[in-house]
């Protein structure tokens, strides 16, 4: 009797308490793995109260300015509801924390979104991404993405801000440094390239972060090439110079997007509806967020459209902004403008939805945690390291080679090393590199040392500072040149010159650089100047005294080895510039898409005081070996609309040495409805030739790709008549039909 009255009371302990509690757990659909997106999307949000929806829509920061003292209680203060995090960290075990906090403590469990800055590499830096263009090796610049993503998602960080498809058309600004330079279609490929690294075939594996593009739109455009200024650009030139990466990008499936700072013409980016709902949601069918920039919603009060955050609020949201980074404009003003009616619960509703998709997408409600590894397994690891010299090698770019100056003579036995980047470590990074380390940088002077060991004796001295007026270095600097065969001087920019608000006036180098290098020619001696910068210079008065330059950039932590290789010739170079060098700062803005000139005879329109074209062009650069280009053909002189056209063109290395030679193949219309560029890149591919090998490159014409333009709705169209293919120094006309 006993154990029946036992049993039954199990019974109902099962069938009231237990069974309702599984039907129920069950019954979450959010909560179920394999429940399709959408569904689970749905669900959580009939589930959720408008505060926490609010909280969504909102980035916080953690970890700047923050020390061990008191990371303890910021870590406390981040509400457990937050959207987003902006995580300087790279500690995993603080995010897992937080994450626990979201997870455990919020009425939903919805995880926290950890995003930050890894623009060129996490703590194995890459070169910058200007850098990484110049390499034309878009394979090479996905595998430095998809590393980068490793690092990233085993230090706590699910969401990069990267990559940075602006074209930047004024090298004054400093943030030419994180594009791709200044074509949209190099920007494209490279930004699909690095989303594909970053994101991989599916976000939610182990190793993906989330891309975002960034800074959306004109933002290159900044007036005179300074910082945070409005962008006065036509509709004509947003279509078709500034919109194409990032619709490149989007239709590769980058999960979000961030607002630029810039105002578009009168209309801040962060208020743009245009921009951000009717060409980035309606056109495109973009299903992913749009984050603001920083503070830039209570920016728009500086910027002239809402007198107070609560009217930022409403014009950004209403805009189409979903995620309001760092000024919480969104969390103190969303619930009383919903309240009031000036804005619909569907419109935070869409943006809370986007949110949580990109969560869902990257995996967060299913693993919210980050695996712990150890660091010696998360950071610097061997093939990293390799592929960051690889990287940096494809990326330098070989300017002038007098004689065969360069691979220096063999057997050299002393060699001059002077400048202030030759033993730099820091600024070889670059800007935007903030968990990289100095002391895991290799030196110009350190990896001569590797490269050239007890056979080459190196005679340093600095010669002069970056900046300033101190002649005092000179001295030492012209007294170890004269007992040198060769002196290689280093300079170039501090990182802080280039990257967000670095613009600089000229884009020449200091006075002081200048001027050693003056002091050095009076030796006599070959002069092999190495630069380390992030943007283009202005080299006019360099460039004369020079016997050779090499264009290193900010290779980051691996550029020693790799240059030292150029300069013994273990390395051929195989860089070409993806952006033009001015020929001074005055001839700005110079890029090699230029509409044609009315007057384009006798010189007529040009400068009287400096030559009419920049020192060089985008696609310029030497090797040390030599490249025949044969005829170039076509497969037809005429098609039709929905036909292709090849080209193609043999390209033989003629030298002595294996290389690289990129082929860079571009289109013009003479003649069109609205006037296009005297050439616009269209395809490039870089191959690598033995001596004496013959490889074929092709180019195939997809008009509706290839030659068709857009008007400045952004509408395409195509017309019949002649058009141009060029390659090299050829220029191929045939015809398009009806
Ligand atoms: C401001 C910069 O413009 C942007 O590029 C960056 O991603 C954010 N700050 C976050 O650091």
């Amino acid at each position: 009797m006993k154990t029946m009255k036992r049993n039954l009371i199990l019974f109902f302990i099962v069938v009231f308490a237990v069974i309702p509690a599984y039907t129920q757990k069950s019954n979450i659909i959010y909560k179920q793995k394999d429940a399709p997106v959408e569904e689970r999307i749905k669900d959580l949000l009939s589930r959720m109260t408008l505060e926490e929806k609010i909280y969504q829509l909102n980035q916080y920061t953690i970890g700047e300015n923050t020390n061990v003292n008191n990371i303890g209680e910021v870590t406390k203060s981040i509400p457990s509801k937050i959207g987003s995090l902006i995580y300087f960290s790279a500690d995993p075990v603080r995010r897992n924390t937080i994450q626990k906090k979201a997870m455990e403590e919020s009425r939903l469990g919805i995880p926290i979104l950890f995003g930050f800055d890894i623009i060129h590499g996490f703590r194995v830096v890459y070169p910058i991404p200007l850098a990484q263009a110049c390499s034309w090796n878009p394979e090479l610049v996905k595998s430095a993405a998809e590393f980068a993503a490793k690092e990233s998602k085993l230090s706590g960080v699910d969401w990069t801000f990267s990559p940075m498809i602006d074209i930047g058309l004024d090298p004054r600004w400093g943030r030419v440094a994180e594009s791709y330079g200044e074509d949209p279609y190099t920007n494209a490929v490279f930004g699909v390239a690095t989303v594909e690294g970053y994101q991989g075939t599916d976000l939610s594996s182990p190793y993906s972060v989330a891309a975002c593009l960034k800074h959306y739109v004109a933002y290159g455009m900044s007036e005179g090439g300074r910082d945070y200024r409005a962008s006065n650009v036509s509709q004509q030139s947003l279509w078709e110079t500034y919109l194409p990466p990032y619709q490149a990008c989007i239709e590769a499936g980058a999960a979000t997007v961030m607002s630029s700072f810039n105002d578009i013409s009168g209309i801040p980016a962060t208020a743009n509806h245009y921009m951000l709902t009717e060409i980035l949601k309606q056109k495109w069918q973009y299903d992913g967020f749009v984050v603001s920039d920083w503070n830039a919603v209570s920016q728009l009060i500086h910027q002239g459209v809402a007198k107070d955050g609560k009217e930022a609020a409403l014009k950004s949201i209403m805009a189409g902004l979903d995620m309001d980074m760092k000024d919480n404009i969104f969390l103190e003003n969303l619930a009383d403008l919903i309240e009031e009616k000036k804005v619909p619960v569907e419109r935070i509703d869409d943006a809370v939805t986007r949110i949580l998709r990109v969560k869902f997408r990257l995996g967060l409600f299913d693993n919210p945690y980050t695996n712990i590894v150890d660091e010696k397994d998360r950071y610097l690891k061997n093939e990293d390291i390799l592929l960051a010299q690889k990287l940096a090698e494809e990326s330098m770019v070989l300017l002038k080679n007098k004689e065969n100056t360069l691979p220096l003579p063999s057997p050299v036995k002393e060699i001059a090393v002077v400048g202030p980047m030759a033993k730099d470590k820091s600024n070889m990074l670059g800007s935007w590199s903030y968990h990289g380390k100095e002391e895991e940088v290799e030196s110009i002077y350190e990896g001569l040392e590797k490269e050239f060991g007890k056979n080459v004796r190196l005679n340093y001295a600095k010669g002069c500072d970056f900046d300033g007026t101190d002649e005092s270095l000179f001295a030492e600097a012209v007294h170890i040149a004269q007992h040198s065969e060769a002196v290689i001087i280093c300079l170039g920019e501090l990182k802080t010159w280039s990257g967000e608000n670095a613009s600089r006036s000229t884009i020449s180098l200091p006075v002081i650089q200048e001027k050693l290098v003056s002091e050095l020619k009076k030796t006599g001696k070959p002069l092999i100047l190495i630069l380390s910068n992030g943007r283009p210079l202005e080299l006019a008065r360099l460039e004369p005294l020079a016997d050779a330059i090499v264009e290193i950039w900010q290779p980051g932590i691996a550029g020693g080895t790799p240059l030292a290789g150029i300069l013994s010739g273990r390395i051929n170079p195989s860089g070409r510039l993806a952006i033009t060098f001015p020929y001074t700062t005055g001839q700005i803005p110079m890029y090699y898409n230029m509409r044609p000139s009315s007057r384009p005879f006798r010189e007529m329109g040009n400068y009287q005081d400096i030559p009419n074209d920049p020192l060089y062009w985008l696609g310029y650069g030497l090797s040390y070996t030599d490249y025949e280009y044969g005829k170039a053909t076509l497969s037809s002189e005429k098609i039709s609309k929905d036909q292709k056209l090849k080209v193609e063109v043999a390209v033989t290395n003629t030298g002595d040495r294996k290389g690289s030679e990129t082929v860079f193949w571009y289109i013009n219309d003479p003649v069109s409805t609205i006037s296009r560029p005297v050439k616009e890149l269209k395809h490039f591919e870089k191959k690598e030739l033995n001596p004496g090998e013959k490889k074929v490159f092709v180019f195939e014409i997809d008009p509706h790709k290839d030659l068709s333009y857009v008007d400045s709705n952004g509408d395409r169209f195509l017309e019949a008549g002649d058009y141009y293919v060029m390659v090299n120094d050829q220029k191929l006309k045939f015809e398009l039909t009806e």
